[in-house]
């Protein structure tokens, strides 16, 4: 998209980007002086209007989400979901790296519409550095009056803490989350209740992503309409995109939700093709837990409604992980079976054996010993487990499901073919050195 001036990503590449001065200097907090002379209700309209749908995997309708709160509620918690645990997913990093300012900002702002008297910032325990340079501005803006009693002469108060996770995908989960945050392994909890009637230390929570927020600053700015102008129906706003695998740029791109995978993978601003020569054989667009789509199906556009179109999952994280010629397709399905495996936090029998037993016969099948029967039980495990048959407390086994199935589907002919030879596949030795 040639013509696409960048919004979430403006910032990425200037001078000290990260400080208070130049993020305001560049027009920053302009948004949250704004908003702290608007009534709440009229900002939770804003975000409604502009149909501002979350960036977290689910594309949930943030200003919706914020109308669940109870109109009675004493205390409010916005829970800021930073940690960013689906693979090959970078995008929140990017921000929280180049523009934590950004991100303030749309977190006080959401926190002022849902009149939040907290907001807990949750990054995983990986982003060591990110957690530095986030304190450091979250310092600048308490030291500014941006955060702390009466924010800007408003009479609103809001503090604002960073918790560091401790290495677990589940709890990204939301309710996972408010379980690590209260201190207590991150569990995820049975829903309903919700957070928003019933979430960190049982009071009304709002979660939601980096990203998400990030948006709510340039609704603020220029408004629903003007939100509502960029990308197609239903999926409107400017997205991130992140690439990577064997493409010549990997990277976090910026864009509307009209791109598609082709123009992602091989176009001039994104990830300019292919190295060495090789075929795109398949892509894991939304992340790895939306599911896989062949070489041949790159112009599904990367929207909130196409993907399903592919037999995926949803757009998950529109994190795209480029799966070239030369892989062979049991390795890419042992590396997903192992992770969520790995990452089940056990509490439903239908996640935690199912993703083992799933994971037991993909790696059986690289290894040269697998039987035509696996196929099938494959593809019959992962229609009975997951939150959507109903059998599951959260989405992580859906989340293992759509990979799986769609890998063992749409490669159904290669896996046979290595079946019937029972070569051995290209085991990655670091992975396996761990079972
Ligand atoms: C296993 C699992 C992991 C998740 N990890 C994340 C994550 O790292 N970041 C995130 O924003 N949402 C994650 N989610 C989705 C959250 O539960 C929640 O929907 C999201 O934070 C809401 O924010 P949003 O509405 O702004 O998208 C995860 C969900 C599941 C089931
Ligand atoms: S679905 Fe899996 S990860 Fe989620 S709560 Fe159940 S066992 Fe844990």
């Amino acid at each position: 998209m040639a013509d696409y001036e960048p919004i979430l990503l403006a910032n990425v590449g200037v001078e000290n980007s990260r400080s208070l001065g130049v993020y305001r200097a560049r027009g920053g907090y302009q948004a949250l002086a704004k908003a702290l002379k608007m009534a709440p209700e009229q900002i939770v309209d804003e975000v409604k209007d502009a149909n501002l749908r979350g960036r977290g995997g689910a594309g949930f309708p943030a200003g919706v989400k914020w109308t669940f709160l109870p109109k009675d509620r004493t205390r409010t918690y916005l829970c800021v979901n930073g940690d960013e645990s689906e693979p090959p997913t970078f995008t929140n990093r990017v921000l929280i790296e180049h523009d934590p300012h950004q991100l303030i900002e749309g977190t006080i702002i959401s926190a002022y519409a849902t009149a939040a008297q907290a907001a807990y910032i949750y990054l995983r325990v990986e982003f060591h550095e990110q957690f530095h340079m986030l304190q450091r501005a979250i310092d600048e803006a308490y030291a500014a009056g941006l955060l702390g009693k009466s924010i800007l002469g408003s009479g609103y108060d809001l503090e604002c803490y960073i918790h560091r996770g401790a290495g677990a995908y589940v709890c990204g989960e939301e309710t996972g989350l408010i379980e690590s945050i209260e201190g207590k392994r991150g569990w995820p909890r049975i829903k309903p209740p919700f957070p928003a009637v019933e979430g960190l230390f049982r009071r009304p929570t709002v979660v939601n992503n980096v990203e998400t927020l990030c948006n709510v600053v340039h609704i603020l700015n220029r408004g629903a309409d003007w939100f509502k102008s960029i990308g197609p129906e239903g999926s409107y706003g400017p997205k991130l995109f992140a690439v990577s695998g064997p493409v010549k740029r990997p990277g976090c791109y910026e864009g509307p939700m009209t791109i598609t995978l082709r123009d992602l993978i091989f176009g001039d601003e994104y990830a300019q093709g292919m190295r060495n020569g090789r075929q795109v054989k398949a892509v894991l667009p939304g992340g790895v837990s939306m599911g896989v789509v062949t070489g041949d199906e790159l112009d599904m556009v990367m929207d909130f409604s196409d993907p399903v179109n592919y037999g995926l999952l949803g757009l998950g994280t529109a994190a795209a992980v480029v799966i070239d010629d030369a892989t062979d397709i049991r390795t890419v399905l042992r590396s997903v079976a192992r992770f969520f495996a790995m990452e089940s936090c056990g509490q439903c029998t239908q996640c935690r054996e199912g993703t083992m037993w799933m994971y037991k016969i993909a790696k059986r099948i690289e290894e040269g010993a697998g039987r035509l029967e696996d196929l099938d039980i494959l593809e019959e495990t992962t229609g009975n487990l997951g939150m959507m048959p109903g059998l599951s407390i959260c989405g992580l086994s859906d989340g293992a499901a759509f990979p799986i199935r769609t890998i063992v589907q749409k490669f159904r002919a290669e896996f046979e073919e290595h079946i019937r030879n029972q070569k051995s596949g290209s085991v990655d030795l670091a992975l396996s050195a761990v079972n």
